[in-house]
Protein backbone atom coordinates (compact mmCIF):
# COMPACT_ATOMS: atom_id res chain seq x y z
CA UNK A 1 0.00 0.00 0.00
CA UNK A 2 1.14 3.59 -0.66
CA UNK A 3 2.78 4.53 2.54
CA UNK A 4 1.38 8.08 1.64
CA UNK A 5 -1.75 7.01 2.31
CA UNK A 6 -1.40 4.90 5.34
CA UNK A 7 0.20 7.99 7.13
CA UNK A 8 -3.41 9.14 7.68
CA UNK A 9 -5.28 5.84 8.18
CA UNK A 10 -6.62 5.74 11.15
CA UNK A 11 -7.29 2.60 14.07
CA UNK A 12 -10.59 1.94 12.07
CA UNK A 13 -8.80 1.32 8.76
CA UNK A 14 -10.46 5.05 7.76
CA UNK A 15 -8.28 6.67 5.30
CA UNK A 16 -8.61 10.50 5.90
CA UNK A 17 -7.95 12.90 2.26
CA UNK A 18 -10.10 15.61 2.55
CA UNK A 19 -9.18 18.41 5.21
CA UNK A 20 -11.05 21.13 6.10
CA UNK A 21 -9.22 24.35 6.93
CA UNK A 22 -11.11 27.27 8.71
CA UNK A 23 -9.66 31.11 7.51
CA UNK A 24 -10.65 32.85 10.56
CA UNK A 25 -12.99 32.84 12.86
CA UNK A 26 -14.27 36.35 12.87
CA UNK A 27 -18.01 36.16 10.51
CA UNK A 28 -20.14 39.33 8.69
CA UNK A 29 -23.30 37.61 9.77
CA UNK A 30 -24.19 36.77 13.63
CA UNK A 31 -26.57 33.17 12.84
CA UNK A 32 -28.12 33.54 16.32
CA UNK A 33 -27.18 29.51 16.65
CA UNK A 34 -23.79 29.88 15.72
CA UNK A 35 -22.32 33.89 16.93
CA UNK A 36 -23.16 35.64 19.75
CA UNK A 37 -24.59 38.74 18.84
CA UNK A 38 -21.63 40.83 20.06
CA UNK A 39 -19.45 38.90 17.96
CA UNK A 40 -16.43 36.83 19.61
CA UNK A 41 -14.10 38.99 21.24
CA UNK A 42 -10.70 39.30 19.20
CA UNK A 43 -7.13 37.98 19.52
CA UNK A 44 -4.03 39.12 19.04
CA UNK A 45 -3.26 38.15 15.72
CA UNK A 46 -0.06 36.20 15.81
CA UNK A 47 -2.21 33.48 17.60
CA UNK A 48 -3.32 32.56 13.74
CA UNK A 49 -1.56 31.44 11.14
CA UNK A 50 -0.14 33.84 8.99
CA UNK A 51 -0.41 32.90 5.11
CA UNK A 52 2.84 31.28 5.05
CA UNK A 53 2.35 28.94 7.47
CA UNK A 54 -0.84 28.07 6.49
CA UNK A 55 -0.06 27.44 2.92
CA UNK A 56 3.01 24.96 4.20
CA UNK A 57 0.86 23.58 6.84
CA UNK A 58 -1.40 22.40 4.18
CA UNK A 59 1.30 21.35 2.15
CA UNK A 60 2.36 18.87 4.96
CA UNK A 61 -0.94 17.24 4.92
CA UNK A 62 -1.30 16.86 0.99
CA UNK A 63 2.50 15.27 1.08
CA UNK A 64 0.89 12.72 3.67
CA UNK A 65 -2.13 11.75 1.77
CA UNK A 66 -4.65 14.98 1.37
CA UNK A 67 -6.58 15.50 -1.50
CA UNK A 68 -9.24 17.81 -0.85
CA UNK A 69 -9.30 21.19 1.09
CA UNK A 70 -12.15 22.87 1.74
CA UNK A 71 -12.24 26.35 3.05
CA UNK A 72 -14.23 27.07 6.15
CA UNK A 73 -14.59 30.39 8.64
CA UNK A 74 -16.17 32.46 10.35
CA UNK A 75 -16.78 33.22 7.34
CA UNK A 76 -13.51 32.35 5.17
CA UNK A 77 -13.89 35.29 2.27
CA UNK A 78 -13.82 37.95 5.58
CA UNK A 79 -9.73 37.13 5.65
CA UNK A 80 -7.83 39.76 4.12
CA UNK A 81 -5.32 37.64 2.15
CA UNK A 82 -8.39 35.05 1.24
CA UNK A 83 -7.47 35.29 -2.71
CA UNK A 84 -4.02 34.94 -2.35
CA UNK A 85 -4.69 31.89 0.19
CA UNK A 86 -7.28 30.35 -2.56
CA UNK A 87 -4.40 31.03 -5.18
CA UNK A 88 -1.73 29.97 -2.81
CA UNK A 89 -3.41 26.17 -2.62
CA UNK A 90 -4.02 25.72 -5.87
CA UNK A 91 -0.92 25.53 -6.48
CA UNK A 92 -1.00 22.13 -4.61
CA UNK A 93 -2.61 18.72 -6.30
CA UNK A 94 -5.75 19.13 -4.34
CA UNK A 95 -9.64 19.41 -5.08
CA UNK A 96 -10.44 23.17 -3.62
CA UNK A 97 -13.89 23.94 -2.01
CA UNK A 98 -15.24 26.62 0.01
CA UNK A 99 -18.36 27.00 2.75
CA UNK A 100 -19.43 30.61 2.65
CA UNK A 101 -22.64 32.23 3.87
CA UNK A 102 -22.33 33.85 0.26
CA UNK A 103 -22.32 37.11 1.12
CA UNK A 104 -19.12 38.15 -0.09
CA UNK A 105 -18.72 35.53 -3.55
CA UNK A 106 -19.51 38.04 -6.24
CA UNK A 107 -15.62 39.34 -4.97
CA UNK A 108 -14.11 36.24 -5.65
CA UNK A 109 -15.42 34.71 -8.34
CA UNK A 110 -12.53 35.18 -10.88
CA UNK A 111 -10.80 34.14 -8.10
CA UNK A 112 -12.58 30.73 -7.92
CA UNK A 113 -12.23 30.53 -11.40
CA UNK A 114 -8.67 31.14 -11.81
CA UNK A 115 -8.13 28.99 -9.39
CA UNK A 116 -10.02 25.61 -10.10
CA UNK A 117 -12.27 26.14 -6.87
CA UNK A 118 -16.03 24.82 -8.62
CA UNK A 119 -17.37 23.36 -5.18
CA UNK A 120 -18.88 25.99 -3.65
CA UNK A 121 -21.71 25.36 -0.35
CA UNK A 122 -23.99 28.39 0.61
CA UNK A 123 -25.58 29.05 3.95
CA UNK A 124 -29.13 29.96 3.72
CA UNK A 125 -31.65 29.05 6.50
CA UNK A 126 -34.74 30.95 5.26
CA UNK A 127 -36.14 31.74 1.87
CA UNK A 128 -37.63 34.55 2.89
CA UNK A 129 -35.77 38.31 3.44
CA UNK A 130 -37.20 39.10 6.76
CA UNK A 131 -36.62 35.49 8.04
CA UNK A 132 -33.70 35.23 7.39
CA UNK A 133 -32.22 38.83 8.60
CA UNK A 134 -33.82 37.34 12.00
CA UNK A 135 -32.32 34.41 12.11
CA UNK A 136 -28.63 36.31 10.89
CA UNK A 137 -29.09 39.83 12.37
CA UNK A 138 -27.62 40.81 9.43
CA UNK A 139 -29.89 42.04 6.42
CA UNK A 140 -27.95 40.06 3.00
CA UNK A 141 -30.60 38.02 1.87
CA UNK A 142 -30.70 39.66 -1.63
CA UNK A 143 -27.00 39.74 -2.20
CA UNK A 144 -26.53 36.02 -1.01
CA UNK A 145 -29.48 35.00 -3.59
CA UNK A 146 -28.03 36.79 -6.40
CA UNK A 147 -24.54 35.46 -5.78
CA UNK A 148 -26.34 31.71 -5.09
CA UNK A 149 -27.84 32.39 -8.82
CA UNK A 150 -24.19 34.37 -10.01
CA UNK A 151 -22.68 30.91 -9.39
CA UNK A 152 -25.01 29.11 -10.51
CA UNK A 153 -24.95 30.83 -14.34
CA UNK A 154 -21.56 30.59 -14.03
CA UNK A 155 -21.55 26.49 -13.59
CA UNK A 156 -20.24 25.96 -10.26
CA UNK A 157 -21.20 23.17 -8.59
CA UNK A 158 -23.36 24.62 -6.03
CA UNK A 159 -24.74 23.24 -2.56
CA UNK A 160 -27.47 25.16 -0.21
CA UNK A 161 -27.08 24.40 3.39
CA UNK A 162 -29.81 25.03 5.39
CA UNK A 163 -30.06 24.30 9.62
CA UNK A 164 -33.63 23.15 10.68
CA UNK A 165 -34.72 24.78 13.88
CA UNK A 166 -38.03 23.99 15.33
CA UNK A 167 -40.57 27.22 15.56
CA UNK A 168 -37.91 28.83 13.10
CA UNK A 169 -37.44 27.44 9.53
CA UNK A 170 -39.29 23.91 9.35
CA UNK A 171 -42.47 25.11 7.66
CA UNK A 172 -40.08 26.02 4.45
CA UNK A 173 -38.83 22.46 4.21
CA UNK A 174 -41.18 22.27 1.11
CA UNK A 175 -40.46 25.76 -0.51
CA UNK A 176 -36.67 24.78 -0.44
CA UNK A 177 -37.51 21.36 -1.85
CA UNK A 178 -39.56 22.94 -4.54
CA UNK A 179 -37.21 25.68 -5.39
CA UNK A 180 -35.20 21.87 -7.01
CA UNK A 181 -37.88 21.89 -9.65
CA UNK A 182 -36.96 24.25 -12.21
CA UNK A 183 -33.23 24.70 -10.71
CA UNK A 184 -30.27 22.01 -10.62
CA UNK A 185 -29.49 23.12 -7.25
CA UNK A 186 -28.36 20.56 -4.24
CA UNK A 187 -30.24 21.96 -1.10
CA UNK A 188 -28.82 20.22 2.58
CA UNK A 189 -30.53 19.94 5.20
CA UNK A 190 -28.48 19.87 8.49
CA UNK A 191 -30.03 18.39 11.79
CA UNK A 192 -29.12 21.16 14.05
CA UNK A 193 -25.66 19.83 16.00
CA UNK A 194 -24.90 20.57 19.76
CA UNK A 195 -21.60 23.17 20.18
CA UNK A 196 -20.19 24.35 23.08
CA UNK A 197 -22.82 27.39 24.56
CA UNK A 198 -24.99 26.95 21.33
CA UNK A 199 -27.87 26.14 23.71
CA UNK A 200 -28.33 23.07 21.95
CA UNK A 201 -31.48 20.74 22.59
CA UNK A 202 -32.68 18.42 20.65
CA UNK A 203 -36.18 19.20 20.94
CA UNK A 204 -35.54 21.81 18.77
CA UNK A 205 -34.10 19.60 16.05
CA UNK A 206 -35.86 17.99 13.10
CA UNK A 207 -34.62 14.43 11.87
CA UNK A 208 -34.33 13.21 8.68
CA UNK A 209 -37.34 11.40 9.36
CA UNK A 210 -39.15 14.56 10.02
CA UNK A 211 -37.95 16.06 7.07
CA UNK A 212 -38.75 12.99 5.00
CA UNK A 213 -42.05 12.87 5.73
CA UNK A 214 -43.01 16.65 5.52
CA UNK A 215 -41.73 16.19 1.93
CA UNK A 216 -43.60 13.09 1.25
CA UNK A 217 -46.92 14.95 2.52
CA UNK A 218 -46.50 17.69 0.15
CA UNK A 219 -44.75 16.06 -2.64
CA UNK A 220 -46.29 12.38 -1.86
CA UNK A 221 -44.11 9.50 -0.52
CA UNK A 222 -44.11 7.47 -3.66
CA UNK A 223 -42.27 10.91 -5.16
CA UNK A 224 -39.35 10.48 -3.33
CA UNK A 225 -36.51 8.78 -5.12
CA UNK A 226 -32.83 7.73 -2.70
CA UNK A 227 -30.18 8.81 -4.93
CA UNK A 228 -26.54 6.90 -4.45
CA UNK A 229 -24.44 9.11 -2.29
CA UNK A 230 -20.69 9.62 -2.69
CA UNK A 231 -18.66 7.18 -0.90
CA UNK A 232 -17.97 9.94 2.26
CA UNK A 233 -20.96 12.07 2.08
CA UNK A 234 -22.41 13.65 5.19
CA UNK A 235 -25.57 13.59 3.29
CA UNK A 236 -27.96 11.02 2.18
CA UNK A 237 -29.36 12.54 -0.77
CA UNK A 238 -33.02 12.59 -2.63
CA UNK A 239 -34.68 13.42 -5.82
CA UNK A 240 -38.57 14.44 -6.41
CA UNK A 241 -39.17 12.60 -9.86
CA UNK A 242 -38.89 15.18 -12.33
CA UNK A 243 -37.11 17.73 -10.32
CA UNK A 244 -34.07 19.21 -12.62
CA UNK A 245 -32.03 19.53 -8.51
CA UNK A 246 -31.80 17.48 -5.47
CA UNK A 247 -32.48 17.36 -2.14
CA UNK A 248 -30.42 15.50 1.20
CA UNK A 249 -30.07 15.39 5.02
CA UNK A 250 -26.88 15.86 7.01
CA UNK A 251 -27.98 13.55 9.97
CA UNK A 252 -25.14 13.75 12.44
CA UNK A 253 -27.81 13.07 15.21
CA UNK A 254 -30.12 10.87 14.36
CA UNK A 255 -28.07 9.10 11.88
CA UNK A 256 -24.22 9.63 11.97
CA UNK A 257 -22.02 8.79 9.44
CA UNK A 258 -18.53 8.53 11.36
CA UNK A 259 -18.03 4.85 9.77
CA UNK A 260 -16.97 6.30 6.47
CA UNK A 261 -15.60 9.59 7.96
CA UNK A 262 -12.58 10.74 6.11
CA UNK A 263 -11.82 14.31 7.67
CA UNK A 264 -9.45 15.91 9.43
CA UNK A 265 -9.81 19.95 10.58
CA UNK A 266 -7.28 22.48 11.04
CA UNK A 267 -8.45 25.89 12.75
CA UNK A 268 -7.39 29.30 12.12
CA UNK A 269 -4.90 29.38 14.80
CA UNK A 270 -3.01 26.10 13.59
CA UNK A 271 -4.65 23.12 15.85
CA UNK A 272 -5.65 20.33 14.60
CA UNK A 273 -8.93 18.18 15.40
CA UNK A 274 -9.23 14.82 14.18
CA UNK A 275 -13.08 15.09 14.32
CA UNK A 276 -15.57 18.13 14.71
CA UNK A 277 -17.21 16.82 18.03
CA UNK A 278 -13.27 16.43 19.06
CA UNK A 279 -12.90 17.23 22.90
CA UNK A 280 -9.09 17.57 22.41
CA UNK A 281 -6.81 19.46 19.54
CA UNK A 282 -3.15 19.61 18.30
CA UNK A 283 -1.39 22.43 18.03
CA UNK A 284 0.57 22.14 15.08
CA UNK A 285 1.28 26.13 14.47
CA UNK A 286 3.06 25.95 17.72
CA UNK A 287 4.91 22.99 16.69
CA UNK A 288 6.09 25.04 13.09
CA UNK A 289 7.38 28.13 14.97
CA UNK A 290 9.83 25.99 16.95
CA UNK A 291 11.05 24.31 13.76
CA UNK A 292 9.69 20.77 15.00
CA UNK A 293 8.16 18.05 12.36
CA UNK A 294 4.98 18.19 12.19
CA UNK A 295 4.38 14.75 10.49
CA UNK A 296 4.44 12.95 13.83
CA UNK A 297 1.96 15.32 15.53
CA UNK A 298 -0.33 14.33 12.77
CA UNK A 299 -0.24 11.46 12.36
CA UNK A 300 -0.55 10.63 16.21
CA UNK A 301 -3.67 12.95 16.16
CA UNK A 302 -5.25 10.76 13.35
CA UNK A 303 -4.50 7.81 15.25
CA UNK A 304 -6.23 9.36 18.22
CA UNK A 305 -9.27 9.77 16.68
CA UNK A 306 -12.42 7.85 18.42
CA UNK A 307 -14.51 5.65 16.40
CA UNK A 308 -17.58 8.15 16.15
CA UNK A 309 -18.90 12.10 16.87
CA UNK A 310 -15.97 12.45 19.37
CA UNK A 311 -16.46 9.49 21.39
CA UNK A 312 -20.02 10.06 22.32
CA UNK A 313 -21.19 6.98 20.11
CA UNK A 314 -24.67 7.02 21.84
CA UNK A 315 -27.64 9.55 21.94
CA UNK A 316 -27.46 9.73 25.33
CA UNK A 317 -23.62 10.72 25.50
CA UNK A 318 -24.31 13.05 22.62
CA UNK A 319 -27.09 15.07 24.44
CA UNK A 320 -25.44 15.98 27.66
CA UNK A 321 -23.51 19.61 27.38
CA UNK A 322 -20.98 18.73 29.32
CA UNK A 323 -19.24 16.47 26.71
CA UNK A 324 -19.11 19.31 24.56
CA UNK A 325 -17.74 21.57 27.18
CA UNK A 326 -14.49 20.01 25.79
CA UNK A 327 -15.25 21.12 22.55
CA UNK A 328 -14.94 25.12 20.73
CA UNK A 329 -18.30 27.06 19.38
CA UNK A 330 -18.84 26.30 15.79
CA UNK A 331 -17.30 29.68 14.69
CA UNK A 332 -14.06 28.63 15.27
CA UNK A 333 -14.32 25.48 13.81
CA UNK A 334 -15.87 25.92 10.43
CA UNK A 335 -18.24 23.17 10.52
P1 LIG B 1 -18.78 18.24 0.93
O1 LIG B 1 -18.98 16.84 1.40
O2 LIG B 1 -17.41 18.51 0.49
O3 LIG B 1 -19.79 18.73 -0.03
O4 LIG B 1 -18.98 19.21 2.10
P2 LIG B 1 -19.51 19.08 3.55
O5 LIG B 1 -20.91 18.67 3.59
O6 LIG B 1 -18.54 18.30 4.30
O7 LIG B 1 -19.32 20.57 4.03
P3 LIG B 1 -20.10 21.78 4.60
O8 LIG B 1 -19.02 22.69 5.08
O9 LIG B 1 -21.05 22.32 3.62
O10 LIG B 1 -20.88 21.26 5.84
C1 LIG B 1 -22.25 21.00 5.86
C2 LIG B 1 -22.67 20.48 7.22
O11 LIG B 1 -22.07 19.23 7.45
C3 LIG B 1 -22.24 21.40 8.35
O12 LIG B 1 -23.24 21.50 9.31
C4 LIG B 1 -21.05 20.70 8.91
O13 LIG B 1 -20.86 21.00 10.26
C5 LIG B 1 -21.41 19.26 8.68
N1 LIG B 1 -20.22 18.46 8.58
C6 LIG B 1 -19.16 18.68 7.76
N2 LIG B 1 -18.22 17.76 7.99
C7 LIG B 1 -18.69 16.96 8.97
C8 LIG B 1 -18.17 15.85 9.65
O14 LIG B 1 -17.08 15.40 9.43
N3 LIG B 1 -18.95 15.29 10.58
C9 LIG B 1 -20.17 15.74 10.88
N4 LIG B 1 -20.83 15.10 11.82
N5 LIG B 1 -20.70 16.80 10.27
C10 LIG B 1 -19.96 17.40 9.33
N1 LIG C 1 -25.67 22.57 13.63
C1 LIG C 1 -25.62 22.23 12.33
N2 LIG C 1 -25.03 22.97 11.38
C2 LIG C 1 -24.48 24.12 11.76
N3 LIG C 1 -23.85 25.08 11.05
C3 LIG C 1 -23.48 26.05 11.91
N4 LIG C 1 -23.87 25.76 13.16
C4 LIG C 1 -24.50 24.56 13.10
C5 LIG C 1 -25.13 23.72 14.05
N5 LIG C 1 -25.18 24.04 15.34
C6 LIG C 1 -23.65 25.01 9.59
C7 LIG C 1 -23.65 26.35 8.91
C8 LIG C 1 -22.81 26.09 7.68
C9 LIG C 1 -22.01 24.86 8.01
C10 LIG C 1 -20.55 25.01 7.90
O1 LIG C 1 -22.37 24.50 9.32
O2 LIG C 1 -24.92 26.76 8.56
O3 LIG C 1 -23.59 25.84 6.55
FE1 LIG D 1 -16.12 12.29 11.30
FE2 LIG D 1 -16.41 13.11 13.80
FE3 LIG D 1 -18.03 13.97 11.84
FE4 LIG D 1 -18.22 11.48 12.74
S1 LIG D 1 -18.65 13.33 13.87
S2 LIG D 1 -18.26 12.12 10.61
S3 LIG D 1 -16.07 11.02 13.13
S4 LIG D 1 -15.82 14.34 12.05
Amino acid sequence: MDEQVTALTDTFGRKHDYLRISLTERCNMRCFYCMPEEGIPLRPREEFMRQEELLSIAGTFVSMGVRKIRLTGGEPLVRRDAAEIIEGLSKLPVELAITTNGVLVDRFIDVFQRSGLRNVNVSLDSLDAERMHRIARRDHFEQIMANIRLLMREGFDVKVNVVLIRGTNEDEIGDFVQWTAQENINVRFIEFMPFDGNKWDWSKGISLQEVLDTVGERFGAGNIERMIDGPHDTAKHYRINGHKGTFAVISTVTNPFCDSCNRLRLTADGRMKNCLFSGTETDLLQAYRKGEDITALIRDTVLHKKKARGGMETMEEFRKPENHAGNRAMQTIGG
